[in-house]
């Protein structure tokens, strides 16, 4: 993963449970700590974050991944604005994602390793992404489809099947708006 995913999960991590727990975290991973946006760093290094975290926070995994996808958006926002603001609707936005903005993110951050999605429009408020990586981080694409969602101030309702952690080949993310 590159830093940049690191540096928004410190943001996060300071804003919620302040510095001095951070620095904790770090701590007990052995990490440096000093993450640089666009070296890519091991995976695992992120997971071991996560899972730090989980336990000294109390937060089933499944449930922070979420919660960090939901903060990871307007962190983008933030920093890429333009990508985003290209979009003016929710759906839009998800079926660019694989054909605009991940082909972006890997012009600004050469070697990044983005997931695969493959849209499918099921009607004019229903988009089906069809999520492929072998990191398995489709709780991650939930929590940014969330803060997407909220960024555009829309509400949807969420199907999630087939899934890669039930043995499928890809995750289902049926998004239809409400
Ligand atoms: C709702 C919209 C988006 C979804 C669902 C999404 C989904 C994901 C997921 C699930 C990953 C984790 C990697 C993996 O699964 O293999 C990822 C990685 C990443 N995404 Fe997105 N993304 C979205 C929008 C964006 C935006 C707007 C930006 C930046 C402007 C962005 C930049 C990145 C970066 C930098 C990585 C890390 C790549 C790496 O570390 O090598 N994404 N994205």
């Amino acid at each position: 993963m590159k830093g940049i995913v690191m540096n928004i999960l410190a943001d996060m991590v300071e804003q919620q449970f302040g510095m001095s727990e951070w620095n904790e975290i770090l701590s007990e991973i052995d990490a440096a700590g000093a993450y640089t946006a666009a070296v890519l760093y091991e995976d695992q290094e992120l997971l071991d974050l996560v899972g730090v975290i989980s336990r000294r926070q109390s937060i089933p995994v499944e449930d922070l991944i979420f919660a960090f996808g939901e903060f990871m958006f307007p962190a983008f926002y933030e920093r890429y604005p333009e990508l985003i603001d290209a979009e003016a609707h929710l759906l839009p936005l998800l079926a660019s994602i694989d054909s605009v903005i991940h082909v972006e993110v890997n012009k600004l951050y050469p070697g990044a390793v983005t997931p695969v999605f493959e849209e499918e429009w099921r009607s004019d408020s229903a988009l089906l992404l069809k999520y492929r990586s072998k990191r398995n981080l489709c709780r991650l694409a939930e929590g940014l489809i969330s803060g997407a969602a909220k960024h555009f101030d829309t509400t949807y309702e969420l199907e999630h099947e087939p899934c890669l952690h039930r043995g499928a080949d890809h995750c289902g993310l049926l998004v239809t708006l409400r």
